[in-house]
């Protein structure tokens, strides 16, 4: 119903003033967590050695809550898993997991720890956002009984869900999400929720949704809870092991912030023999604050200032037609010479940057992607290649890209291109790398050597093309337009099988 024309007026102050009580920016943590890992034999243990582990581990997470709230924080997120671990069976898990309920109850767990029976960690984590007046944002463990009134209910009687929870400043659960896309292997010890859940929640610093690891690269919840339910920030809880050249947890997470226009809290768990780091606070125009560390097996604790409403703010990028350039242009060149290379089993078209500045064009199927570039010096014991690839990835799940890349390869053999590096000495003058989608999905990515990002080096415009804006500060390991096309995903069902 609208208000009549009599009570506009009244309305909109009514909305002015709530928008004045409401915060314009908020500080933001996000904790990467060492997680103190179980006995890796797989044995199940007691629930008191499994409340043993997880208050170890959530000794330090309330060091690191304390901290943040010290420092002014309104929200911290901690990582997935970051609890009780991983290396679990289905049986083995079951000590760890407590029943969580519905927010709806309107429960306040540290108040009223035993309503609705024993849950020692949910206590504990809505007393430390309570005593410290802060938003903690966590992953554990749910289960659900079930019987064979459920055709679908699990033979050992129970669904175990991988969930995060949310308790605001009161200690209240104001939020619970149970994981829809699996990652391979963790079907071993979880179940999915037979329909995906767009969690969302208010707070006076925005509209907040929720999600999980894998999730971030599919439509459901992910783009559902910015598309439909228009949330101002994500909290994103993994544990994410870094795959070069596109699948680094900062490279791509802050690039899923500027591509769906919103703040991203990315908390990873940390360790360093699984390639487990990477950690960050995400606005749309890059990032604000993150942490990328192979060299110790430390945590570490990030806090940076966002907007609250970052459609609304100034800093905020436009809205992007992804193909609008590419489009416009015909192929800029013609190769002599083009090869095929393999990336995480998905096989690329390149060709080589083999002059010092240029433009250059490389397509496959309905893809074609367009570089104009100059680098700083052409050196002799460095190859950059462009590449484009269009279609089904099938390795560790299935999902289908489109994806435009201009990145160097390890070595001069052309051979290797398209294989994980991690330095570089070549920075370029300037790039503008642009290609014809057929999603409005891409999330650009701009990563130096070292797995640095290149915040405020770099933006997009709204015809499509990501462009430098000034000489690169560093050298380059890639330029990446890594497009997602939802629409030809197979079905969700076909996802999670081991
Ligand atoms: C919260 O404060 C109460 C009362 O001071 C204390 O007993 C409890 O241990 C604290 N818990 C946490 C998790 O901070
Ligand atoms: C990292 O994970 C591996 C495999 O799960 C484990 O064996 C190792 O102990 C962990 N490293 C640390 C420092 O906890
Ligand atoms: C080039 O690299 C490929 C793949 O790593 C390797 O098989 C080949 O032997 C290399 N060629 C030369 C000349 O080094």
């Amino acid at each position: 119903m609208l208000p009549s024309q009599a009570l506009l007026p009244a309305v909109v102050f009514a909305l002015t003033a709530l928008q004045a009580l409401a915060s314009d920016t908020f500080l933001a943590a996000v904790y990467e967590h060492a997680v103190i890992l179980p006995d890796p034999t797989g044995q199940p243990v007691s629930p008191s050695d499994a409340l043993a582990l997880m208050n170890k581990n959530m000794d330090v997470l309330e060091g690191a809550v304390k901290e943040a709230a010290r420092q002014g924080a309104h929200i911290i997120v901690t990582p997935e898993d970051g609890i009780y671990g991983w290396r679990f069976t289905r049986e083995s898990l079951y000590p760890y997991l407590e029943d969580i309920p519905d927010p709806v109850v309107n429960w306040i767990p540290c108040t009223d720890p035993s309503r609705f029976g024993p849950a020692p960690v949910q206590e504990r984590l809505s007393c430390m956002a309570r005593n410290n007046s802060i938003y903690v944002v966590a992953n554990i463990g749910d289960k659900k009984p079930c019987d064979s009134s459920d055709p679908s209910c699990p033979g050992d009687g129970r669904y175990q869900y991988n969930t995060d929870v949310v308790f605001d400043t009161q200690g209240k659960l104001v939020a619970r999400y149970h994981k829809y896309n699996l990652f391979e292997g963790e079907s071993r010890q979880f179940n999915f929720p037979k329909e995906p859940e767009a969690v969302t929640f208010e707070t006076p610093f925005g509209k907040f949704g929720i999600f999980t690891c894998f999730d971030i690269l599919f439509y459901e919840p992910a783009v559902v809870l910015v598309n439909k339910m228009q949330v101002d920030t994500v909290l994103f809880l993994t544990a994410w092991m870094n795959v070069l050249p596109f699948l680094t947890a900062v490279q791509f997470h802050s690039a899923w912030a500027m591509g769906m226009r919103v703040n991203v809290l990315a908390a990873n768990t940390h360790n360093t023999s699984m390639e487990m780091t990477g950690s960050g606070i995400y606005a749309p125009a890059g990032a604000r604050a993150y942490s990328y560390n192979m060299k110790t097996e430390d945590g570490h604790l990030l806090i940076a200032k966002l907007d609250a409403h970052p459609h609304l703010s100034p800093a905020t990028p436009p809205a992007v037609n992804w193909n609008s350039y590419a489009l416009s242009v015909g192929r800029f060149s013609q190769n002599d010479h083009e090869f095929t290379g393999i990336i995480f089993e998905d096989p690329f078209t390149f060709t080589e940057l083999t002059k010092p500045g240029g433009i250059l064009t490389v397509c496959q199927k309905d893809l074609c992607c367009h570089l104009t570039y100059n680098m700083a010096e052409k050196r002799d014991d460095e190859v950059y290649v462009l590449g484009a690839f269009d279609g089904l990835h099938v390795v560790e799940g299935q999902y289908y890209l489109q994806i435009c890349s201009l990145l160097k390869c390890p070595s001069t053999n052309l051979s290797t291109c398209g294989q994980p590096v991690e330095t570089a000495q070549t920075k370029f003058e300037m790039f503008s790398l642009s290609g014809t989608f057929g999603t409005s999905y891409v999330f650009p990515e701009v990563l130096y050597s070292g797995v640095q990002l290149a915040p405020g080096e770099f933006k997009v415009l709204p015809d499509g093309r990501l462009i430098s804006q000034n000489p690169t500060s560093k050298p380059l390991l890639s330029v990446t337009l890594f497009g997602r096309w939802y629409e030809k995903d197979p079905p969700h069902t076909d996802q999670a099988s081991p």
